[in-house]
C-alpha cells in the first residue's frame, strides 16, 4: 500500500487536499492522471448502465427488457428530503471521545490488541495502517509499561486484531492518543450529515445538509422523470455525483473520505417482480467489476444475513474488495445492491415511514401527527396497459467512484521484470489498468530526435489526439520512456523508427505482454480503438 500511495503522489494520481497548508483529513484531489482515471471509470459506468443500454431486448439474466435514463440533481435540497428519507434521524455512526486527548473516534474503526506485561493486561489501540499495526502497538505498549525497546520480549501481544465495538467495556483500553487507560467514553450517536445554511438570515428553517447520497435526488424526481420521458416500469434512473459525509475517522487513503462521488441507480419495478430484479442487478454489477479487471480472488459478493435486513427488503448484497490496507481475509465495500421495497417513494409521498412497522405506517410524533410530513404528491405508478396502480419497489445498486478507482489502482499495481535496451531484465513498476480505465490510451515516441522521425510521430500523435487521450514523448532513452508510461498505466506505446521512414509502419508495444508488433501508420487509430474496446 505504501508503494502505491507514493506512486499515486509521484505520478499525479492523487494528492492530499490543501496539502501546502498541511492537508485536511478525509479530502483528496485527483491529479492529471487521477482525474482521467476517475472520469474514465464514471464514463464506463454511464455508458454500460445508462447511455449504452439497449431497452429493446432483455440482457442475459434480466426478467424483461427495461429502460434506463439519467439525472443530475443538486447537492443541496429541501431540508424535508432528509427528514423523510430517514437521514435526519438515523444517519449516524457511533463515536467515542477521549477524555484525555479530547479526540473523537469512530467506535468500529479503532483497532487494537491485548498486550500483557507481568500481571497487567491492557487493550492497546492504534489508528496506524494495518501493515504497521503490530509495530505501533508494541511501541505504545512499551511506553505505557515504561519499558525500553530491548525489553520488547517481556510483553505479549495478542494474535487477534480487534475493533473497539467488539469489546464489552473500555475500562482497560489505551485510547489511540492517550497515555493512560480508561479514558474513552461510552459510544454515542453522531450524525454524519454536513450542515449548512440557506440564505442570509440563517434561522432554524434555513438549515439544510450537503447530500450524503445521490439517491434521494432520484426519488424526489421520480414523478418528473415519469411525466417527461414516458418511461414505463420497469425502468432505472442513474446519477453520478458528489456526496458528503462527516466521517469521524476518515482513513485508508480515499476509501473513507468526507467528500466522494457515487454512481447510483434506483431501479423501479413491480413488487411481484422485485426479487428477480434484485438478483439480476446483484449479478450484473458483480460481472461489471470483473469485466473491468478486478480479479476473482480479491472480489467477493457478500449477501447480508436475513437478520440484518429490514423486513420490507428481500435482500442486500455488498460487492467487496480485498483492499491491501485491510487485515488478511477482510474485505471493504465497493458497492451495495439493496432491495428497498417502497420505503422511499411512500415516505416522500405520505411522510416518513417507521421501518420497524409491518406493514409500514407513517411515523407519528408526540402530538399524534406525522413526525415528518411527506410531500403529499402522488408518487404511485399507473400501468397504462393493465390499468393497475401501485407504488413501485426499488432495487438500488449504489457504487462509489472513488472506492472503485482505489480498487482498480490497487489491483493494477504490479512489480515485474522487463528487459531494458540491452536485453537485461530490470524490475519495473507497471499499473495494469484496463485500457478503458487507463488515463492515457497510447504514447507516441520517435525512436531518436532526427531523420524526420519526430515529424512522423507528431503527425500520428495529432491524428490519435482527435479520438483519445494520448501522450507524445521524445525525451530520453526509449526504455525510460516505456517505463514512465508503464507506471502511468498506458496500455500501448507506438514507436516511430528507421523502418517507419521507408515502409510507413510503426511498432506498437503492449504494456502487459511486452509484445511488439508492426502496424501500418494508416491503421494506428483503428488499431488502438479495437484494442481498447476488445
Ligand atoms: N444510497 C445508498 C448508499 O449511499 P452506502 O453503502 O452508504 O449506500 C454506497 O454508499 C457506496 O458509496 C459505498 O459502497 C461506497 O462505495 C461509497 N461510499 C460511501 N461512503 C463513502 C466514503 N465515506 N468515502 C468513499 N466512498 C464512500
Amino acid at each position: 500500500m505504501d508503494a502505491l500511495v507514493s506512486l499515486c503522489k509521484r505520478r499525479g494520481f492523487l494528492f492530499q487536499s490543501s496539502e501546502i497548508y498541511g492537508g485536511v483529513q478525509g479530502f483528496w484531489d485527483y491529479g492529471p492522471l487521477g482525474v482521467e482515471l476517475k472520469r474514465n471509470l464514471k464514463d464506463a459506468w454511464w455508458q454500460d448502465m445508462i447511455s449504452g443500454h439497449n431497452e429493446l431486448t432483455a440482457p442475459a439474466g434480466a426478467p424483461s427488457p427495461f429502460e434506463m435514463v439519467g439525472l443530475d440533481c443538486t447537492i443541496l435540497m429541501h431540508p424535508q428530503v432528509w427528514k423523510c428519507s430517514g437521514h435526519y434521524d438515523l444517519f449516524h455512526d457511533y463515536m467515542v471521545d477521549c477524555r484525555e486527548s479530547k479526540k473523537r473516534y469512530r467506535h468500529d474503526q479503532v483497532r487494537g490488541r491485548y498486550v500483557e506485561y507481568q500481571d497487567q493486561k491492557v487493550f492497546v489501540t492504534t489508528l496506524a495502517e494495518i501493515e504497521h499495526e503490530v509495530d505501533e502497538i508494541r511501541r505504545r505498549a512499551l511506553k505505557f509499561f515504561k519499558l525500553r525497546a530491548k525489553n520488547a520480549d517481556d510483553i505479549t501481544i495478542g494474535d487477534e486484531s480487534i475493533t473497539l465495538d467488539k469489546l464489552d467495556s473500555h475500562d482497560d483500553v489505551l485510547g489511540p492518543d492517550a497515555k493512560s487507560v480508561g479514558t474513552l467514553t461510552e459510544p454515542r450517536e453522531f450524525n454524519l450529515m454536513f450542515k449548512t445554511t440557506l440564505g442570509a438570515l440563517g434561522g432554524a428553517d434555513d438549515t439544510t445538509f450537503l447530500r450524503p447520497e445521490t439517491a434521494q435526488g432520484i426519488f424526489v424526481n421520480f414523478k418528473n422523470v415519469l411525466d417527461s420521458s414516458r418511461v414505463r416500469v420497469p425502468f432505472g434512473i442513474g446519477q453520478v455525483g458528489k456526496s458528503f459525509r462527516n466521517e469521524i475517522t476518515p482513513r485508508n487513503f480515499t476509501f473513507r473520505s468526507r467528500e466522494f462521488e457515487q454512481m447510483e441507480i434506483e431501479f423501479f419495478c413491480h413488487p411481484d417482480q422485485s426479487q428477480e430484479w434484485y438478483r439480476y442487478w446483484r449479478d450484473r454489477r458483480m460481472a461489471w467489476y470483473t469485466e473491468m479487471g478486478l480479479s476473482g480472488e480479491s472480489l467477493i459478493m457478500r449477501e447480508h444475513e436475513q437478520s440484518e435486513l429490514a423486513h420490507y427488503s428481500v435482500g442486500t448484497a455488498d460487492i467487496e474488495y480485498a483492499f491491501p490496507f485491510l487485515p488478511e481475509g477482510e474485505y471493504g465495500e465497493l458497492e451495495g445492491i439493496a432491495h428497498r421495497g417502497d420505503f422511499d417513494l411512500r415516505s416522500h409521498m405520505e411522510g416518513k415511514l417507521d421501518p420497524a412497522t409491518n406493514p409500514m405506517t407513517v411515523q407519528l410524533g408526540e402530538d399524534g401527527k406525522p413526525k415528518y410530513r411527506g410531500s403529499g404528491k402522488d408518487l404511485t405508478y399507473r400501468d397504462d396497459i393493465t390499468n393497475e396502480k401501485y407504488v413501485p419497489h426499488v432495487i438500488e445498486p449504489s457504487a462509489g467512484a472513488d472506492r472503485g478507482a482505489l480498487a482498480f489502482l490497487c489491483e493494477a499495481y504490479t512489480e515485474d521484470e522487463a528487459p531494458d535496451e540491452k536485453g537485461k531484465l530490470q524490475t519495473r513498476t507497471v499499473m495494469k489498468l484496463h485500457p478503458r480505465l487507463a488515463p492515457i490510451k497510447a504514447a507516441v515516441f520517435p525512436l531518436v530526435k532526427k531523420d524526420g522521425m519526430p515529424e512522423i510521430a507528431q503527425e500520428i500523435y495529432a491524428g490519435l489526439k482527435q479520438h483519445f487521450n494520448v501522450f507524445y514523448d521524445a525525451k530520453g532513452a526509449v526504455g525510460r520512456r516505456y517505463r514512465r508510461q508503464d507506471e502511468a498505466g498506458t496500455p500501448y506505446c507506438i514507436t516511430v523508427d528507421g523502418d517507419s521512414l521507408t515502409d510507413k509502419t510503426v511498432t506498437i508495444r503492449d504494456r502487459d505482454s511486452l509484445e511488439q508488433t508492426r502496424i501500418k501508420i494508416d491503421d494506428v487509430v483503428d488499431e488502438i480503438r479495437s484494442r481498447i474496446l476488445q
